[in-house]
């Protein structure tokens, strides 16, 4: 169970950290100082990339969380999900910042940023550490483009384990 010595290493921590250092940096000149910021976490999948980016972006930032679950199988979503847990804060005119571990088809963070839509935003900017493959769903703030493999670690399950590996890899 959880064993690291079965994950095989794709990103290292520090590879992860300097990529987050810049991504961090990006985001903080593509806000102004008095810029409200909601930054909305998809759960469980994002919050270790959260926890890192958000304490590196120098501007005034709100933090809620999202729980989705979106239909489908392991290896393929169909666009459809299900709302676990919606955000709590009032996002009407502020700034959202949308951030996902990993984008494939990119169906998911579509869904979600079409339900936020309805909130009625100042505007919504999507974020993600890895995109797994070309769609025509935009993200605004993309780590690393990531081979077409099931990855876990930094945050990301194979069937709830491997969550805290500080790096992430493909299972051997
Ligand atoms: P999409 O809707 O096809 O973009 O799928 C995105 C969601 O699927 C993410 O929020 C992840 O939870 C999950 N996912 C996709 N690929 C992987 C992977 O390689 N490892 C772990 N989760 C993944
Ligand atoms: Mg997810």
């Amino acid at each position: 169970m959880g064993n690291v010595s079965s994950v095989k290493e794709l990103y290292s921590h520090k590879q992860i950290q300097d990529r987050i250092v810049n991504m961090a940096a990006e985001m903080t000149l593509n806000y102004k100082d008095d810029d409200e910021i909601v930054v909305i976490c998809l759960l469980k999948g994002g919050f270790m990339f959260t926890a890192d980016l958000v304490r590196l972006i120098v501007r005034k930032i709100y933090i809620d969380f999202m729980t989705v679950s979106s239909y489908g199988n392991e290896f393929e979503s169909s666009g459809m999900i299900d709302i676990k847990q919606d955000i709590k804060m009032d996002i009407e005119g502020k700034n959202v910042i949308l951030i996902d571990d990993i984008v494939d088809s990119g169906l998911t963070i579509k869904a979600v940023v079409d339900h936020l839509k309805l909130k009625n935003p100042k505007e919504i900017k999507t974020c993600c550490l890895l995109h797994k493959r070309k769609t025509n769903v935009r993200v605004d703030f993309i780590g690393f483009e990531c081979p077409d493999k099931f990855v876990v670690g930094y945050g990301m399950d194979a069937a709830e384990e491997y969550r805290n590996l500080p790096f992430i890899g493909t299972l051997k």
